[in-house]
Order: C-alpha cells, then sequence, then structure tokens
C-alpha cells in the first residue's frame, strides 16, 4: 500500500526522502514521487514505476535542493497508475503539495465545489482535491494549521497526509485519520513516514499520530494538535527493533529471511505467557468475570488473518466449549451480526491497519461486543482501539506474503484457547500442563523442519509448471489447506484452490485429470484413514499427490506420490509445523518461477482501503 516520508532539517532532503521510500517499498507501489520547497517554490519529481526510474531521474536526488520535502510510494485506487496521478500532487499556482494514503470519499462533490471556484484539475484523483482544498482556504487563512482544519473538516473518508507550502521552508503539516501515520524524533531535524522502517537509519524515537491529530514539523521541534486544537503531550516510544531486522539479513529474500525466524518468533509469543505452569496473558479491561458469562466468539479477519482465525475456532471450541463463527472483515459489517454484552469478538491483523478489519472492529464496538485484537504492529490503530490487544511478537515481518506473523497468530491463538478453557472450567490443571508443553515444544520442532529444505526444493521443482494446484484437508488441515493455497498462488501467480477434502467430490473433482497436483495435508490424526481415501480418489483421475503428515508411524500410509512426514506432536501444535513445508512450497515454487517473491503483482503488505 501506499507509503510515505517528509522530512525537514539540515540535511538534502530529496536523497533522503528516496533512502525512505526504499524502505518503504515492501508495502507495494505502482508510481513514487517527492516534492521538497526551497526558495519559495515547490519543486516536485514523479515516476511510473519502480522507485530506481525516480532516482535515476533525479540524479538520486541530488538534482533538486532543499531541506524540507515530502516523499510517496503510490498504490493506485484513483486513477490508473501513471506520472500525473503519482504523487505529491500540488495545487494551480504551485502553493501546496500533498501526499495522502486513503482515500477521500466525497471528493467529486468537492471537485465540483472548487471548479466552481476557478480551479482545475490534472489527476483524476482523489488526493489532488484535497491538496487543492488546502490551498483554497490557505490563499484565505495565510496559516497552514487553519488552512488544513478548514479543509479536513470537509473530508470524508480516510487519511495520512504530509502537507508542504511554497512559502513555508521552516514546517510542514502532518495530519492523519484511520490510516497510519508516524513522527520520528531526530536532532536538529524530524521526520515523518507511514511505517518504521523509513526511519530506523536516522531515528528509534518515533511518536505515532492519533486519529484526526495534526503535528506541525519543525527542525527543532513538533506540535501536535487534537481534532479541537487543544495541544497534545506525548512521549515519543523507543523502537527497539534492530535496522537488520527490518533488512534482508544476508537472505535472498524477506519472505525466506522471515521463514527461517519463525522459531524465534513463535518462542517470543510464548515465552512471556507462560507463568508457574498456567498460561496468563494479562488482559486489562476483558475480566475472567465477563469471560465465563460470554456466550458466543466471531473472529473477524482478513487473508491469512482470517485463515489463523479458522484454526482458532476448532481450539476454542475444543478446549472453551463456546461456539465460534469466523467472519472475514469485508463481510462483517454486512451481516447484521448476532452480537450483545456477552459476545467476544477476536479481531486478528498483523498490520494492524487492514480498513476492513478496522472497520469490522468499530462495528463489533458499537454493538456492544467486548473486543479483543491480536495484532504484531505495537500501537496500531486496531490495536488503539481494542479493549484489550495481545501482540504476537514476530518482529516486523516485510514480505508481502505473511509467514512468521502468521504462525505467531496461530500459537497466540492456541494460548487464548487454553486461557478461555480454563477460565471457563473445562481446561484443568493436568491438561493446560500438557497443552502447555506440547506448545513448549514448538520453536525446536520448527526449527527442525527448516534444516533441511531440499526435499521441499525437489517437489517445487516438479510442480512450478504446473497450470492449476489443488489443496485438500479436513478439519484443522483444512484451514492449514486455505493458508498453503493462498501462499502459493499469491508468490508464484499458479492458480491454486483449497478444498475441505470431503467436498471435493461435490463438485470440484471433475477438475482433476492426469497430471493434475494436489497437496493432501492429513496431519490430523483421527480423520488420516479419511484423507487416505480422497487421496484415493484424487490418484484415481490422475492426479499427482503431496500428502503432508505427521509422526513416523504414518510414513508410506498415505498412498501418495510423495510424502512430507512431519515430527509427531499434538494437535494443538500441529498447524503451527504444518505451515512450515507450506512456506517453503510455495517460497521455492515462486523461486523456480522467477517470481517477484517479496513484492508479488497487485499486492500490497497492508490493504489500507475497503
Ligand atoms: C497473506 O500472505 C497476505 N499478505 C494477506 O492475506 C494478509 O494476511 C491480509 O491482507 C490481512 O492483513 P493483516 O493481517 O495485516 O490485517
Amino acid at each position: 500500500m501506499c507509503g510515505i516520508v517528509g522530512y525537514i532539517g539540515g540535511k538534502a532532503a530529496a536523497p533522503l526522502l528516496l533512502d525512505g521510500l526504499k524502505k518503504l517499498e515492501y508495502r507495494g507501489y505502482d508510481s513514487a514521487g517527492i516534492a521538497v520547497v526551497n526558495n519559495g517554490s515547490i519543486h516536485a519529481a514523479k515516476e511510473r514505476g519502480r522507485l530506481s526510474a525516480l532516482c535515476s531521474l533525479t540524479g538520486d536526488g541530488k538534482s533538486i535542493s532543499g531541506h524540507l520535502g515530502i516523499g510517496h510510494t503510490r498504490w493506485a485506487t484513483h486513477g490508473e497508475p501513471n506520472h500525473v496521478n503519482a504523487h505529491p500532487h500540488i495545487s494551480i499556482g504551485g502553493m501546496v503539495a500533498l501526499v495522502h494514503n486513503g482515500i477521500i470519499e466525497n471528493y467529486s462533490e468537492l471537485k465540483q465545489f472548487l471548479i466552481k471556484n476557478g480551479y482545475s484539475f490534472v489527476s483524476e484523483t482523489d488526493s489532488e482535491v484535497a491538496a487543492q482544498l488546502i490551498d483554497y482556504y490557505y490563499k484565505r487563512q495565510h496559516d497552514p494549521v487553519e488552512a488544513v482544519r478548514l479543509a479536513e473538516k470537509r473530508f470524508a473518508g480516510s487519511y495520512a497526509m504530509g502537507i508542504v507550502f511554497a512559502d513555508r521552508e521552516d514546517e510542514f503539516i502532518a495530519l492523519r485519520k484511520d490510516s497510519p501515520l508516524i513522527i520520528g524524533l531526530g536532532e536538529g531535524e524530524n521526520f515523518i513516514a507511514s511505517d518504521v522502517p523509513a526511519l530506523l537509519k536516522h531515528t528509534r524515537r518515533i511518536i505515532r499520530l492519533g486519529e484526526r491529530e495534526l503535528a506541525v514539523i519543525r527542525k527543532d521541534g513538533v506540535t501536535i494538535f487534537d481534532k479541537d486544537s487543544n495541544t497534545v503531550k506525548r512521549e515519543p516510544v523507543m523502537v527497539t527493533w534492530d535496522a537488520d531486522s527490518a533488512e534482508k539479513g544476508g537472505y535472498d529474500h524477506f519472505m525466506l529471511k522471515e521463514i527461517m525466524e519463525q522459531p524465534d518468533a513463535v518462542r517470543r509469543t510464548i515465552a512471556p505467557r507462560i507463568q508457574h505452569g498456567r498460561v496468563e496473558l494479562g488482559l486489562k479491561r476483558i475480566t475472567e468475570a465477563a469471560i465465563r458469562s460470554i456466550e458466543r466468539v466471531y473472529i473477524v479477519a482478513c487473508g491469512s488473518s482470517y485463515h489463523a482465525g479458522m484454526v482458532a475456532r476448532y481450539a476454542i471450541e475444543k478446549y472453551a466449549r463456546i461456539p465460534v463463527t469466523c467472519e472475514l472483515a469485508s463481510e462483517f459489517r454486512y451481516i447484521e451480526p448476532m452480537i450483545g454484552s456477552n459476545t467476544l469478538v477476536i479481531i486478528i491483523s498483523q498490520s494492524g491497519e487492514t480498513l476492513d478489519t478496522l472497520f469490522a472492529l468499530r462495528e463489533a464496538k458499537k454493538r456492544g461486543a467486548h473486543v479483543l485484537s491480536i495484532v504484531n504492529v505495537v500501537g496500531s490503530s486496531i490495536a488503539a482501539e481494542s479493549e484489550d490487544v495481545l501482540y504476537t511478537w514476530a518482529g516486523p515481518e516485510i514480505a508481502v506474503a505473511t509467514t512468521k506473523a502468521y504462525s505467531t497468530q496461530l500459537v497466540l491463538m492456541e494460548l487464548l484457547a487454553v486461557y478461555l478453557g480454563r477460565v471457563r472450567g473445562h481446561v484443568d490443571e493436568r491438561l493446560e500442563g500438557e497443552l502447555i508443553s506440547a506448545l513448549s515444544e514448538l520453536p525446536s520442532i520448527i526449527e527442525k523442519l527448516l534444516e533441511d529444505q531440499a526435499g521441499l526444493k525437489a517437489l517445487a521443482a516438479e510442480s512450478y509448471m504446473q497450470r492449476d494446484i489443488f489443496f485438500m484437508g479436513r478439519n484443522i488441515d483444512y484451514a492449514l489447506a486455505l493458508e498453503g493455497s493462498l501462499k502459493l498462488k499469491e508468490i508464484s501467480y499458479i492458480h491454486s484452490e483449497a478444498y475441505a477434502a470431503g467436498e471435493l467430490k461435490h463438485g470440484t473433482i471433475s477438475l482433476i485429470v492426469p497430471g493434475t497436483s494436489v497437496v493432501a495435508i492429513c496431519t490430523y490424526a483421527p480423520l488420516l484413514d479419511k484423507m487416505v481415501s480422497n487421496i484415493r480418489e484424487v490418484k484415481a483421475r490422475g492426479a499427482s499427490v503431496i500428502a503432508i503428515a505427521a509422526g513416523e508411524e504414518h510414513r508410506g500410509k498415505t498412498g501418495a506420490n510423495h510424502e512430507i512426514i512431519l515430527p509427531g506432536c499434538a494437535d494443538i501444535a500441529l498447524p503451527c509445523a504444518s505451515v512450515v513445508p507450506l512456506q517453503l512450497f510455495a517460497y521455492y515454487t515462486a523461486l523456480m518461477k522467477g517470481c517477484d517473491i517479496d513484492k508479488p503483482r497487485n499486492l500490497a503488505k497492508s490493504v489500507t482501503v475497503e
């Protein structure tokens, strides 16, 4: 999704902005631009495509002088990805330049207003309308804060913005609602960015701008105002990520690096939550009394986070005996969810900024549910707006395809299921001890799975020319099949579908022809025999089957053409182990195909539009 960087200080702004934008490339974009204020004018450069094109155009920023500027990588929403629609957008007359993440929903109406007042437009974007509206008020008020606030009053939608003025070389404005924006505090220089990696090289002192807050950024200080123009005092937080953890660390791709980081990520997520042999989650607001009165759980998320929710559904129903419904966040608001004060809504989001998920959270709150979030990014919007939040300590995840964030979501949700089960009296001390030790073994199980990747590389080499690859499983393995299929299709572009294995014969089996590849996940021992029958069914139609089973005793028992045998482990630990070969299979298949693994086409890391 779009990225924002802004700078004011003693250094040349343009090279610094380009460097910051490079660190945000992982968010996905299709054009980029910068604007720098110098000697009473705004100097801008924009290019379609990769950032390298903009770097060539500007001699790595050296052709644009000035010490104050804003930069942007755009992921098209309004208007095609081209030079004209790229940000920054500059008002006619060149007084105001703006970068914007989000959507101004009422931009057509505002555009008509501005046209009536003599404005003309060059782009198809909502963001240009915002720049011109600010210009309209600046001409009347000649005060940047006033002008931005007056324009903002007329915006409907979501926005994170950096705004510069041609005649203000000593300050610029940052503003946000619904889309994330952070301020980085330096010595004699200050920054804004849509995400931390853009700033790590310069500062670790970060302030997250709150909802509808506006900041005036000067080189020697930052002033933040709330929506009622009161000054807000907020201490910066120290970001502890080392700069390396936001880089590739010697791997060819962030995705592989992040797959390899899973043992540590899982360990970090589990360890602080086990105290004296019990699961302790440290919930601050959702009390044990409230948990005992819960009658229904909704798990709401998108994409892989939704798949983690599907696994969690089995665990919560099994250990806590509460009915669970899993809903896609983009559908949740439109289903009239049956929510009351005895409903717990669990929101899962790696980024904590997915707009559909954020809106689902707000809907749940409006309807009076308890809202608990499982989030990776500290202080993100979803974390900030939840009644309680549990962080997955996966660290920064850069590859668009999630791996370590997904596996930490899984373990954290399993811990939550055990905790809910204990509080509600369904998990006794003995069972809790067994479940905890099964989960605690996971980091070393994953380490073992990552040691030898040759078998998966060989399978990828056999499969990468396939047009279609089907995944099937039952129970938790069905949820895993969905994740394995998503992982494969998003990075390798091979068409893939995932089915509950028993459902295949109700239609999809008509697509199985000689040579079709099927991945059969059969780690869940109680249903292994049923999976073996399903493997037979597809093999009888000529499919070539890769089976993933758990426990040496099952080797040679699946009837598949190839088998991947995981170490035997308790049901609660299985999903987190089974996903590892699925991730590696997707990774090596995409590698064989020569795909852009970390930045697959059309996808964004953080989806901040509906
Ligand atoms: C998975 O690899 C994708 N990146 C995607 O499905 C992702 O899980 C989804 O967009 C939800 O994102 P979130 O967890 O940040 O809310």
